[in-house]
């Protein structure tokens, strides 16, 4: 079946209902477009896991801050639309500003205390407009399942507590994160950093590495743990460490003592590049 491109809400309620009462298990992987590796392993999940698959490409205006990159965010949409065709999607929802928001639009979701902390702190309301938005294309595009990346993984756990609270009927997925061969999570914001920006990214990644191993080899104090990570990051010249967090998996309690599943997250400002990584551990 060739790639559909749907733009209108009510239309791709209608395929869906329809795909729906045929029986077909519908996979979602919503997407702001610049597709990348990242999104396409997202997709390969959603393909494994369902008979008919949904990507969305839609740069979200609200969950961007006044100061943030909305308008210079990359956009390629053709591009898109032959990876993503290429990887298996069946429909690609690319609704337009005033399809989402409407006049008057006033509605908006918001999932409480976790999305005040890490990026909640730098990006003030940037989770409201996730999980509303996100909402929207769950009710729009009606999927049982709806993959999304372990990159974000505020993100994820955000998502995984809207849906347990206001019980949409799906489920979220985590995909794991693509990285480069040299250990650099891939991200549409790559696109801002120079060749050099992107070899100083490395040590992000090293960061993470290194504190899996001194966890292994038994280290359980997280601020021991994050001063061996803060002098390895500032060995490199001009990488400047936003935060570095450690928190329960996935209701994101921060936690001083490690045990358990852990999230060690961090920010990385490059060259005004905000790089933002994680792995997930369990400390036991
Ligand atoms: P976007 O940044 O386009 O990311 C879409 C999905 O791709 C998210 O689930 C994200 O976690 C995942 N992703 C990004 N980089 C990845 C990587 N290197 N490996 C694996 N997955 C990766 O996240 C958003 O868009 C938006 O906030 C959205 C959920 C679409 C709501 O507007």
């Amino acid at each position: 079946m060739p790639l559909q491109i749907i733009k209108s809400p009510s239309k791709m309620q209608a395929l869906a209902e329809s795909l729906r009462r045929k029986g077909k298990i519908i996979g979602l992987v919503p997407t702001m477009g610049a597709i990348h590796e990242g999104h396409l392993r997202l997709v390969d999940i959603a393909v494994r896991k369902s008979d008919f698959v949904i990507a969305s490409i839609f740069v979200n205006p609200t969950q961007f801050g006044p100061r943030e990159d909305f308008s210079k965010y990359p956009r390629a949409f053709k591009s898109d639309c032959q990876k993503l065709e290429k990887a298996g999607v069946n429909v690609i929802f690319h609704p337009s500003v005033g399809d989402i928001y409407p006049e008057n639009y006033s509605t908006f979701v918001d999932v409480g205390e976790m999305t005040t902390i890490l990026e909640g702190t730098r990006r003030p309301g940037h989770f409201r407009g996730v999980a509303t938005v996100c909402a929207k294309l769950f009710n729009i595009t009606k999927p049982h399942i709806a993959v999304f990346g372990q990159k974000d993984g505020q993100q994820l756990a955000v998502l995984k507590r809207m849906v347990r609270d206001l019980n949409f009927d799906l489920k979220i997925i985590k995909g794991p994160i693509v990285r480069t061969s040299t250990g650099v999570a891939v991200s549409s914001r790559h696109s801002y950093l120079s060749a050099e920006g992107l070899e100083k990214a490395k040590v992000i990644y090293g960061s993470l590495k290194l504190a899996e191993k001194l966890i292994r080899n038994g280290i359980r104090n997280s601020r021991n743990i994050e001063a061996h990570m803060r002098n390895l990051i500032k060995s490199v010249p001009g990488a400047k460490i936003d935060y570095i967090s450690f928190n329960r998996w996935d209701d994101l309690q921060p936690v001083r003592k490690l045990s358990g599943r852990v999230m060690i997250s961090l920010v990385v400002i490059i060259k005004n590049v905000r790089l933002l990584d994680n792995i997930i551990i369990n400390a036991k």
